[in-house]
């Protein structure tokens, strides 16, 4: 499926994606990070996973692919939920007291899941993130079970400024943006999860700034199916 998968999207390199999360990694352990942090996951992500409550009832797999301490979904009714995160052991003493579920330290690129294990997989603000946004939709695919959906949200860009940032990332990577190693568009996103084989029911916005200059982020998230 390579082939199909535009340049941008692309792997990077295993240093630069470590990179990337030695800065996360201090980030999120700086003080009050997490109150911030925490509100955002609440008013962008919460009032959308309310839409999943009656799905995501009793016996119902969740997970939620790099979770950060914050765990978004920790607010669906099943027990049945694994957080996994690369830096979960940094994240756990993180984590809110509440956070009920399993929370793991791996890849999304390298999820230690059989194929069909989960009903609903989750994924937000991390797909720029990822050493390889192709291996990791392809896994989240492969542990959802068929029938069952793949929401991936992540932080969206005008067409022309992903182009330019992604071509500043490889061209010229010391004025690229440390904490990301992509620069993705909606389109890119919608056009990646179908490459894959998902079938898109709806892209929701959670979030545009309020001044609102072109080049600046917005956050979109696709609800798919696996069929
Ligand atoms: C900006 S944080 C978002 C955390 C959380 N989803 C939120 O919205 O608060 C990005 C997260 O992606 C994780 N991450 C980076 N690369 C990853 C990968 N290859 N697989 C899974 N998670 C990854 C990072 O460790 C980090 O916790």
């Amino acid at each position: 499926m390579t082939d199909r998968i535009p340049l941008s999207l692309r792997d990077v390199k295993k240093n630069r994606w470590k990179k990337a999360q030695r800065h996360e990694a201090e980030f999120w352990q700086a003080p009050n990070a997490m109150p911030h942090q925490i509100e955002r996951v609440a008013t962008r992500y919460h009032p959308l996973l309310r839409r999943f409550e009656n799905e995501a009832r009793n016996g119902v797999q969740i997970l939620e692919v790099g979770s950060g301490p914050t765990c978004a979904t920790q607010i669906l009714p099943t027990t049945h939920k694994v957080f996994l995160d690369p830096l979960m052991r940094v994240y756990r003493p993180l984590c809110p007291p509440e956070t009920g579920g399993r929370q793991v330290c791996a890849m999304g690129e390298g999820l230690p899941f059989a194929e069909g294990r989960f009903d609903l997989v989750f994924s937000f603000n991390v797909l720029d993130h990822v050493q390889s946004p192709e291996r990791f939709v392809r896994e989240l695919i492969r542990v959802t079970r068929p029938g069952g959906k793949v929401i991936v949200g992540v932080y969206t860009h005008p067409r022309i400024f992903a182009v330019v940032r992604n071509f500043i990332e490889r061209i010229l990577p010391r004025f690229g943006e440390v904490a990301h190693p992509y620069f993705i568009s909606r389109q890119a996103l919608v056009r990646l999860l179908e490459s894959e084989g998902l079938r898109t029911e709806e892209v929701v916005q959670v979030y545009a700034p309020s001044h609102r200059p072109a080049f600046h982020r917005q956050d979109w998230v696709a609800i798919t199916t696996r069929p």
